[in-house]
């Protein structure tokens, strides 16, 4: 009886706790906001006013300025929380006076470059929020005499290739696959691609950076000293600061190089050439690099089995890689006909999934429509070859579970030869692969999502007895969640921040706290899996 009578009454005083407090934020997040807006027009140059740059929702276009750079559409119903307003910096005081505006009028901000976190933390957040969108800083400046180039933040992968193309044929930069992604948040998690073998990560090919730090001052790496340089490249931007811009240092190659794909179903023994794929791997020539794709595939309207696609790039003929292959790997049946030369920036392309003979400037492309499909992307090192059986049970999950598709990049080469605490990204010797999986869907609302999420998290724990442990690694630009995340609105939490700051970077998490301690003690760049200081 007692309890009937005090449920309702309980009930009905939190509702009005919820509703003051939804009013109360709400008010106090709108005079925020005015607060925020006056502050940021005050610092900005009258040659370079803030009010050209700042989308409420009340304008128009705030929507699509949202939605131009939103890869997942898991975060971008209806429902998902939007933030107060969009800042697409137009000049570096855009950036300062963000950053200084939001710290002294209680916002968080996001920082935003190309959108493709794979958690949507750079445009979502719990908290009342402003997105610093990084977009119109976009330009490349090559040096090509130096073998230099300065790349902004909002700069795309496909951006940097095609600029690189226009002034060299021979020069290149080892990062990302997807020509979409951004340099600010790719090159701050490491950035890895085909060219990782022979040349290391993105970050490592980074000699200077420019950054805006959390008291508005423009700092190098001179004078942000080494300590902030190493966090930056790979300990995730967003905790340290606003990458403005990054230096790196290009790669040489070859005039032309060779690219293939060796297509194997279950049936003609793909589960043999991946388990002599998972042994000579990283031992192959470091101008060889070869990814196998594991995907799902209905041989007939009923029968379901999986497919595996080695995708190969060599820096060098096909004359050269031929014997190479057959020397080390002849169980992938490699044929000259599989081959195509051609110049490195096609390759891009190629390994993008575009038609042979696209013209290069589809590198340049922004999509159309924000990716609206829903994905759910999480990683794993691979430390001894998964045996055949193994193998084969990991064939009947996917076929039973049809949503989940596997991506297997080897190290080796370079990879190996960097110490584990030369940057924050921790993973390289020892490591056999990368796997990376994704789980997508095109499905709508709760359920769907519930739904997916739960076979990739079932996936992920299926997969335990085959990958490393204790830690269980994983990579920072393959975000997740479920690794453990804080939120913004309550006391960051340590003993959550080192379950996920162990698995992104092992020992060098240590040194990333102690980094944040200095740079930003009241840790105000923060978010789910941020950097908490030390205390
Ligand atoms: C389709 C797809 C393909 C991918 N392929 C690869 C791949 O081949 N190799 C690989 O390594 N990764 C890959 N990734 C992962 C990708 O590198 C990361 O998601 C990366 O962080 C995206 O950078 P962004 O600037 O596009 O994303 P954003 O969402 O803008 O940023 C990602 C993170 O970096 C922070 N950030 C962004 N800009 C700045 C800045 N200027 N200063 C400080 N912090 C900043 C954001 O706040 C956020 O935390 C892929 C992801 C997708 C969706
Ligand atoms: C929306 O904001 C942009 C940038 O501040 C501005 O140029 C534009 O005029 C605004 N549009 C409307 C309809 O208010
Ligand atoms: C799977 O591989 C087989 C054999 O190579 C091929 O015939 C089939 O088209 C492939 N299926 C898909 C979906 O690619
Ligand atoms: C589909 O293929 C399997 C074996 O590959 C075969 O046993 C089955 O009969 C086929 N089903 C149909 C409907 O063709
Ligand atoms: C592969 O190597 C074997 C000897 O190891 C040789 O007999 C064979 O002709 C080679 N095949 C090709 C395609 O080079
Ligand atoms: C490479 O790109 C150039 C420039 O767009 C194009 O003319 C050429 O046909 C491409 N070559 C191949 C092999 O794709
Ligand atoms: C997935 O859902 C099933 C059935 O509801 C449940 O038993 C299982 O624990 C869930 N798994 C995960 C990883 O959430
Ligand atoms: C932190 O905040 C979230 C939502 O903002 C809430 O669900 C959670 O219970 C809070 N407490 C802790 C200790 O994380």
């Amino acid at each position: 009886m007692d309890t009937i009578t005090k449920f309702p009454f309980t009930l009905s005083i939190s509702l009005i706790t919820l509703l003051i407090s939804v009013l109360v934020t709400t008010s106090e997040s709108s005079s925020s906001l005015e607060n925020f807006l006056q502050c940021l027009s005050n610092h900005s140059p009258p040659s370079n006013p803030a009010s050209n740059a700042i989308y409420t929702p009340k304008n128009s276009s705030f929507l699509s300025i949202l939605h131009m750079h939103t890869h997942n559409n898991r975060f971008s119903s209806p429902t998902a929380p939007k933030p107060l307003a969009i800042v697409t910096s137009l000049h570096e005081s855009h950036v300062q006076g963000s950053i200084l505006c939001a710290n002294n009028h209680g916002l968080q901000i996001r920082i935003r470059s190309g959108g493709h976190d794979c958690e949507g933390l750079s445009y979502v957040s719990d908290v009342p929020f402003i997105i610093l969108d990084m977009f119109h800083h976009d330009s490349v400046n090559i040096d090509i005499e130096k073998g230099t180039a300065w790349v902004e933040s909002g700069a795309t992968l496909g951006k940097l290739y095609y600029s690189i193309a226009m002034k060299s044929k021979v020069h290149a930069f080892p990062s990302g696959v997807c020509p979409t992604v951004a340099t600010g948040g790719h090159f701050s998690g490491g950035g890895y691609g085909n060219l990782m073998r022979k040349f290391g990560l993105s970050i490592d090919n980074i000699i200077d950076a420019k950054i805006v730090d959390v008291n508005g001052n423009i700092l190098d790496r001179k004078s942000m000293g080494e300590d902030l340089f190493w966090a930056i490249r790979g300990g995730g931007g967003a905790s340290f600061g606003v990458i403005l811009k990054w230096k790196i240092k290009l790669a040489h190659v070859t005039p032309k190089v060779t690219v293939f794909k060796v297509k194997k179903s279950v049936e003609e023994g793909a589960t043999n050439v991946v388990y002599q794929w998972q042994k000579i791997a990283t031992k192959l020539h470091k101008d060889l690099f070869i990814r196998a794709m594991i995907e799902v595939t209905n041989v007939n309207g009923t029968q379901k089995s999986v497919n595996v696609t080695f995708i190969g790039i060599f820096l060098g003929l096909i004359d050269e890689l031929l014997p190479l292959v057959n020397k080390s790997f002849h169980q992938l049946g490699l044929k000259g006909d599989d081959c195509i030369e051609m110049p490195w920036v096609n390759s891009t392309l190629y390994w993008a999934n575009y038609p042979i003979g696209t013209r290069i400037e589809a590198l340049l492309d922004v999509p159309k429509d924000p990716l609206f499909y829903n994905f759910k992307t999480m990683s794993d090192y691979v430390k001894k070859p998964i045996s055949k059986n193994g193998l084969k049970s990991i064939w009947k999950f996917l076929i039973k579970n049809d949503c989940v598709r596997m991506e297997w990049n080897p190290y080796g080469g370079k990879m190996h030869e960097i110490s584990a605490s030369e940057t924050p990204f921790p993973h390289r010797e020892g490591n056999l692969f990368l796997i990376e999986y994704l789980t997508s869907w095109g499905e709508d609302g709760v359920d769907a999502k519930n739904h997916y999420l739960n076979i990739s998290q079932s996936f992920y724990e299926f997969m335990t007895p085959y990958v490393s442990n204790s830690p269980r690694e994983a990579f920072l630009n393959y975000r997740d969640l479920n690794l453990g995340l804080n939120y913004p609105s309550n006391a960051t939490r340590l003993d959550i921040a080192r379950s996920y700051g162990i698995k992104y970077f092992k020992n060098n998490f240590q040194r990333l706290m102690s980094v944040k301690s200095k740079v930003d003690p009241h840790n105000f760049f923060r978010y789910e899996q941020s950097i908490p200081p030390q205390k």
